[in-house]
């Protein structure tokens, strides 16, 4: 996974880049993660976009709550966008793309015509923050390995246009900055490893992680961690009684992992990597860490 250190520097030239490749775009497709679609968008998008039409591609759904998923979908077509659910990775999903894209555009084929604008195809364009699956889809899309995995910040000066069907497709993604102006956004990126957690500490990430599923997935923490989910679903953290029976539940699962460093002491740090590691290749099950209300 690579990583981008958002400074404001960054993001000012990001929000350029993108504004100046938009001037040839005529539709976008906005791809987020579909664990957590709010924090896993961009927060100036819809300014960057302004009135072009919008495809919502919602990635990674194969690792995300179904019933969450349908949500989500239903959330944005409610707001008048597109929305899709992918496997950006496998490819499942992605055929919805292109003719998604065409209805979108629709109004602005009509308007063309009316000022005897000969049609062409519809200029889109891939945006997402880094590691959301854009090199996945656009490679998938073209069915060809046409982009190189890896993230710059905004977009390459050397731009190809590649055609699928009706739509003309930039070759290269528009990359920005995810929503992380909360530390509840800061726990959801770094524990769906949309942002890698080292500005975090791994045990304050795990901590936080057991007490979210214990209150959203208490199946998970039952079966899975053989934890008590109804004492951890309660937990508050500004309580420093509440934060050591987080830290003891750890413990006790350090311990039955036979995870112990010496003197027989739980390795809680080396349990929190494992347990953050599951959650974000999914072997703790589908999860969404931000619900649609
Ligand atoms: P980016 O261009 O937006 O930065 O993302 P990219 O396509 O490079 O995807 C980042 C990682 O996420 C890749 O894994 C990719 O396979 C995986 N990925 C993208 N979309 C999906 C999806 O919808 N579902 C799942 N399960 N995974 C997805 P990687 O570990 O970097 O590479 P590899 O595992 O493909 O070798």
């Amino acid at each position: 996974m690579q990583n981008i250190q958002w400074f404001p520097g960054h993001m000012a030239k990001a929000r350029r880049e993108m504004t100046a490749a938009m001037k040839a775009v005529d539709a976008v497709v906005e791809l987020v993660d579909a664990r957590l679609p709010l924090s896993s968008a961009n927060p100036m998008l819809s300014d960057i976009i302004g009135a072009r039409p919008r495809v919502m591609v919602l990635t990674r759904a194969d690792m995300a709550d179904r019933i969450q998923t349908e949500r989500w979908l239903s959330h944005y077509r409610k707001l008048g966008m597109a929305a899709i659910a992918v496997d950006a990775k496998s490819g499942e999903g992605i055929k919805q793309i292109v003719p998604a894209l065409e209805a979108a555009a629709t109004l602005k084929r009509e308007r063309d015509a009316r000022r005897g604008i000969r049609p062409r195809p519809l200029r889109t364009m891939v945006v997402g923050i880094p590691n959301v699956g854009k090199s996945s889809l656009i490679n998938r899309l073209a069915q060809r390995a046409v982009t190189k995995t890896g993230d710059r910040p905004g977009i390459t000066k050397a731009q190809q246009w590649i055609r699928i069907g009706p739509v003309d497709l930039l070759d290269t993604p528009g990359v920005l900055w995810p929503k992380f102006d909360t530390a509840e956004s800061g726990y959801i990126l770094a524990m769906s490893g949309a942002i890698k957690p080292e500005i975090l500490d791994t045990v304050d990430l795990a901590m936080h992680l057991v007490v979210f599923l214990a209150r959203s997935y208490p199946q998970i923490v039952e079966d899975r961690l053989g934890l008590t989910p109804s004492s951890l679903a309660t937990v508050d953290f500004q309580s420093t009684d509440d934060v050591g029976l987080v830290d003891g539940e750890l413990s006790n699962l350090a311990i039955r992992r036979g995870m112990l460093m010496s003197a027989a002491r739980p390795d809680v740090e080396r349990l929190s990597e494992a347990l953050v590691r599951e959650t974000q290749t999914g072997k703790l099950g589908r999860i969404t860490f931000e619900w649609c209300s």
